[in-house]
């Protein structure tokens, strides 16, 4: 069951990413230059990626991994080449595109438009949700996390826009720009709270491994999920 704030975050999520946002994006996520700030985002956004590959195992054939919210699908593509069977899965269909014909011929990658939440697509022995739950109020997060253990296996790794200062002082230059200009916001929450959702939600699994990343512009938290 989902929420009314999750319903109707997700669609501005698509059309943020859909439309608005879809060029920028395709040239975040390639090798072509971009500016200072971008650069930065990248650089971050890159290591965060090693962070969370990192933490799957390194050879997963026969593994089922799910890629929620793929985007561009540069992880999809990386847990594929160690073999895993991948679904690859994003609201926003030209990102889907964008990541189908960037990815190497070969790999195993069932590329879909659609909700993460979808119940059809069955269970996962690891789901990775990297910076795509970072709009989302933080029940919301848990909602999604908790009905995403509960198919999965291994291990489930998401991100979090962890509550600092400065990524609330960044946060507040962006609520200067006009609103068109702006994407979804981001929301930040505290850690505290939001492991405490967790427990409270999935009492038997455990918390595992974590890592902030700050980079300049780009400030994200990888939390490991390990169901039982
Ligand atoms: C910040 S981007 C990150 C994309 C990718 N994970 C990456 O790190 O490059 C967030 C993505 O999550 C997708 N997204 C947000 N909510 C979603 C949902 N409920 N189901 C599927 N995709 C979703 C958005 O469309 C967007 O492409």
């Amino acid at each position: 069951m989902t929420t009314a704030t999750y319903t109707r975050f997700r669609s501005d999520l698509e059309t943020y990413f859909d439309r608005t946002a879809s060029k920028a994006w395709e040239q975040l996520t390639s090798d072509a230059p971009v500016s200072g700030i971008r650069a930065t985002v990248r650089a971050g956004r890159i290591e965060m990626r090693s962070t969370l590959m990192s933490w799957l195992p390194a050879d997963m054939t026969g593994l089922r991994l799910l890629d929620a919210g793929c985007g561009t699908g540069a992880l999809a593509v990386e847990a594929a080449q160690r073999g895993a069977d991948v679904v690859a899965i994003d609201v926003a269909g030209s990102l889907v595109e964008i990541a189908r014909k960037r990815a190497p011929a070969g790999l195993k990658i069932d590329w879909r438009v659609s909700d993460m939440m979808d119940p059809a697509l069955g269970r996962f022995d690891h789901v990775v949700a990297m910076d795509s739950l970072i709009h989302y109020r933080p029940f919301d997060i848990v909602d999604v996390v908790s009905s995403l253990a509960e198919r999965t296996s291994g291990s489930l790794l998401f991100t979090f826009a962890p509550q600092t200062p400065l990524l609330t002082a960044m946060l507040g230059v962006g609520r200067l720009f006009p609103r068109g200009d702006r994407s979804p916001a981001i929301i930040p929450v505290r850690e505290r709270l939001l492991r405490t959702l967790i427990r409270n939600a999935l009492p038997k699994a455990g918390l595992g491994r974590d890592r902030r990343i700050s980079a300049s512009f780009y400030t994200s938290h990888a939390l490991e999920v390990l169901p039982r």
